[in-house]
């Protein structure tokens, strides 16, 4: 039993080296990571067990929104988002038991670098599209700069990419920044506080419908209509 364990384990490792490879030449836009060849990917796949009893296996997340995408998501955001619950900088009870139990720091960098070189699911889960005009104009004045004109994020500043993340997640997160104030965005601009809830849902479903690096062949959407 464990040696099918371990075989399956190092042929997903091959895989997604294989994969990793392809889509950094293909986006273009990753810088390399410094640490990548010193990060032990098979050790990655045996802590990303622990992570996959919420995230799913395929790292997909839910489309209800309660836990997010983050396969392929950037490690340096996974690391990030790591050392800020077990700080308790952003508090996630939920998940907090399972990252303390991360030895070191070197486990967050085995088990980030593992996740961003997993396939990203290419189903998007949008909201109702019916303000997406408003929603592009607020994201193009206010979180473009950051969050990326296609909304692939920035690794080297450690923000995450929102194409095709789900709308669901993305609206909780942004209702939640708007309403803790401030401090809960690592930015002062843009004011979420000041946003109304439709301005909200609109620049989160058209973050959602943006298709940074998503597949070659464009991502398949799938409305789930307006999330509460
Ligand atoms: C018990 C469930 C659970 C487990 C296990 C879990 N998570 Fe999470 N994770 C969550 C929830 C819920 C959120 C969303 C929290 C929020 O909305 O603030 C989250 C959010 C995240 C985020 C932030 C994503 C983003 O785009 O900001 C990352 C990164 C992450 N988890 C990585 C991991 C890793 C790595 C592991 C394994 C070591 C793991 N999680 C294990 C429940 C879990
Ligand atoms: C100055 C840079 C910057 C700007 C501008 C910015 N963000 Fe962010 N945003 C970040 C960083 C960095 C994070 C990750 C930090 C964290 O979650 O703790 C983030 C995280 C998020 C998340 C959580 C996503 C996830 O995967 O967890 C949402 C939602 C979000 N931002 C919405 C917005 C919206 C909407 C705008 C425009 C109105 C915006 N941001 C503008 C830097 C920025």
């Amino acid at each position: 039993m464990p040696h099918r364990r371990r075989r399956s384990c190092s042929l997903v490792v091959i895989a997604l080296l294989a994969i990793g490879s392809f889509s950094s030449s293909a986006s273009g836009d990753d810088a390399p990571d410094p640490q990548a060849g010193t990060r032990d990917l098979e050790a990655g796949a045996r802590l990303w067990e622990r992570c996959a009893v919420c995230h799913g296996a395929d790292g997909a997340g839910r489309p209800d929104g309660t836990f997010p995408k983050i396969a392929g998501q950037h490690a340096s955001v996974i690391e990030r988002q790591i050392a800020a619950i077990r700080s308790g900088d952003r508090s996630n009870p939920v998940m907090k038991p399972h990252v303390e139990g991360l030895a070191d720091v070197r486990d967050v960098g085995d088990v980030a670098a593992f996740i961003a070189a997993m396939p990203r699911d290419p189903v998007c889960q949008v909201g109702p599209g019916d303000d997406l005009d408003l929603g592009d104009r607020l994201y193009r004045g206010s979180c473009a700069t950051c969050h990326g004109e296609a909304g692939q994020g920035d690794a080297a500043e450690q923000v995450p990419w929102m194409a095709c993340q789900h709308y669901a997640y993305l609206l909780r997160r942004a209702r939640q920044f708007a309403s803790f104030g401030r401090s809960a965005h690592p930015t002062t601009e843009p004011p979420l506080a000041e946003w109304n809830d439709a301005e909200l849902r609109a620049v989160m479903d058209h973050a959602a419908r943006l298709s940074a690096e998503v597949t070659a062949g464009g991502a398949e959407r799938t409305k789930i209509g307006e999330a509460r």
